[in-house]
């Protein structure tokens, strides 16, 4: 049994941009931009209550950053096997910033961040969340990043996540065992409010970036990471307490040690 010729087509039309065959927009469709809709928060809100951890600023890192970006991509691997090691501070700072620091806040199109990855209107419409396992001077558990102020909100403590739910989250059992594990988790309406019911292929493209930089930044201070498809769904999203529809995991990567 296999799927047919139709249902395959259906579900490629996410790497398209409208062709014929798709539904057009209504006649004297706007976005929620073009309605004058508020523009919707650059990063998640949160609590000021909330428990947060300062990192350390990019221009204090005090990391072996030698590589020059040939050696870099020559380098650059997927990583399986991770030691026991903790993660500084230094380093995790380092790869946060990496992937989603920002370098701006811009008036332009209406607000937006602009960022050390490219995005679509500025509209960079990821959150970072982490289960830390082993970082130096941290609890283990799960964690936000907090881009704009390059902060870290605690958010659950590992002895109050679920083992078994834990388990259940992904099949290959080396992801666990990173001494972080990155998830990227998109807040669709941050591009649909300019970009509306196109926005999904961009947000789909956008992971990839923000992986990508993971892997070199990695690569530049020999600590592995491996880019994860692969995971349970559900688990991935209550594990986060997100809703599933207007906030979702669609990547994660686990980072750690490596032996040389
Ligand atoms: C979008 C994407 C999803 C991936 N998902 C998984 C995965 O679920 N499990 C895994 O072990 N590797 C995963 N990988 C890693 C690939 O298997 C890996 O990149 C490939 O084998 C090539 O190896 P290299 O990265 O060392 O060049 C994924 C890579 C990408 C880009």
């Amino acid at each position: 049994m296999s799927f047919d010729r139709k249902t395959i087509l259906k579900h490629r039309r996410i790497l398209k941009v409208f062709d014929e065959d798709m539904e057009k927009f209504p006649e004297g469709f706007q976005t929620d931009q073009q309605k004058g809709v508020p523009n919707p928060p650059l990063e998640k809100p949160y609590s000021k209550d909330g428990k947060i951890i300062d990192l350390v600023s990019i221009d204090d890192i005090t990391l072996n950053k030698n590589y020059n970006l040939i050696d870099l991509l020559k380098k650059r691997k997927s990583h399986r096997s991770f030691t026991e090691d903790p993660l500084s501070l230094d380093e995790l700072s380092y790869l946060l910033w990496a992937t989603q620091g920002v370098l701006e806040l811009t008036k332009h199109h209406g607000a937006g961040t602009r960022r050390v990855v490219p995005s679509g209107g500025m509209r960079h419409p990821y959150e970072t969340y982490l289960i830390i396992n082993r970082v130096e001077g941290l609890v283990p558990g799960i964690y936000r990043y907090l881009p704009i102020e390059h902060k870290l909100l605690f958010f659950k403590d590992k002895s109050e996540i679920n083992k078994n739910k834990l388990d259940k989250l992904v099949g290959q059992k080396f992801i666990l065992k990173g001494a972080v594990i990155f998830l990227w988790a998109t807040t669709p309406y941050r591009m649909e409010w300019r970009y509306s019911i196109t926005s999904s292929k961009v947000i789909a493209i956008e992971a990839g970036h923000i992986c990508q930089n993971l892997y070199l930044a990695c690569e530049s201070i020999d600590i592995g990471t491996c880019a994860i498809a692969a995971y349970n769904q559900q688990v991935a999203d209550e594990l986060l307490e997100l809703d599933g529809e207007d906030e979702f995991v669609v990547y994660l990567s686990p980072v750690g040690k490596i032996t040389q």
